[in-house]
């Protein structure tokens, strides 16, 4: 199964994708995951990619399209992959299809997880990942039993960098005009399934399963 989870940050992408990549025993690729993880050893990716990331800003294509075509190639891709995050603008998108159509791929699915706006900034400035693991948890809608640390492994809980209110507010516009003409792009192509992220995490799990149902 290969499926793209579309959504504005903060939407529960990361979230819901922790459950369905076991579920689905398919790779999940996450392009935030991996520029922070080439921010975080300093490489030369991500020493370019880091300022971008801070503003809030898309780091650009001739970083990012290099990176997504060699992961979906990796062994781990062959029963299918959850993409997180990517593609993020209409030219992401046709890159994208570029890319399955040479490997005679083609997605079966994008996931369109729907937060009204103005719940987002709760949500991202609220929320905590795991230093080791990378679990997920928000300080008041899915706190860990552990407080500052992770019920899943134990080790320490921080917050993203660029989940302050400033870069929220930038990350929210550029979501707006870059990545949302993207529902239209998909929906065209009959490959779209909305989904209301705004309830129980659980709930929101199921409703997925429902929309890819039978694949
Ligand atoms: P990225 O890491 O992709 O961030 P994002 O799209 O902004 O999305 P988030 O990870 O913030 O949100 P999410 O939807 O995963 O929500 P989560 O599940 O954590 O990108 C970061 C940066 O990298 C970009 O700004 C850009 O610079 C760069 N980048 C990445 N990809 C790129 C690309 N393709 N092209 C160019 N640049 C790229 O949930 C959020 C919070 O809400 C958590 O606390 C969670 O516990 C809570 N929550 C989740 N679900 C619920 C629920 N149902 N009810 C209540 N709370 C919930
Ligand atoms: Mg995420
Ligand atoms: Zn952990």
């Amino acid at each position: 199964m290969r499926v793209v989870l579309l959504g504005p940050p903060g939407a529960g992408k990361g979230t819901q994708a922790a459950t369905m990549v076991e579920k689905y025993h398919i790779a999940h690729i996450s392009t935030g995951d991996l520029l922070r993880a080439a921010v975080k050893e300093g490489t030369p990716l991500g020493l370019e990619a880091k300022g971008y990331m801070e503003s809030g800003q898309l780091v650009p294509d001739s970083l990012i399209l290099g990176l997504v075509e060699e992961r979906i190639q990796k062994e781990d891709c062959q029963e299918g992959f959850l993409l997180d995050g990517f593609p993020r603008t209409p030219a992401q998108a046709d890159a994208l299809g570029e890319m399955l159509n040479k490997l005679n791929q083609a997605l079966d699915a994008v996931i369109n997880i729907q937060v009204p706006m103005d719940k987002l900034m709760a949500r991202l400035t609220g929320r905590r990942v795991c230093k080791s693991c990378g679990a997920t948890f928000h300080n008041v809608f899915n706190p860990s039993a552990k407080g500052d640390f992770c019920d899943k492994c134990g080790a320490e809980l921080y917050q993203r960098a660029d989940d302050t209110e400033e870069t929220v507010k930038a990350r929210l516009d550029v979501y707006e005009q870059q990545t949302a003409p993207l529902i239209s792009y998909y929906a065209e192509k009959g490959l779209l399934k909305d989904i209301n992220g705004d309830q129980d995490i659980k709930k929101v799990d199921e409703d997925i399963a429902r929309a890819l149902g039978g694949k």
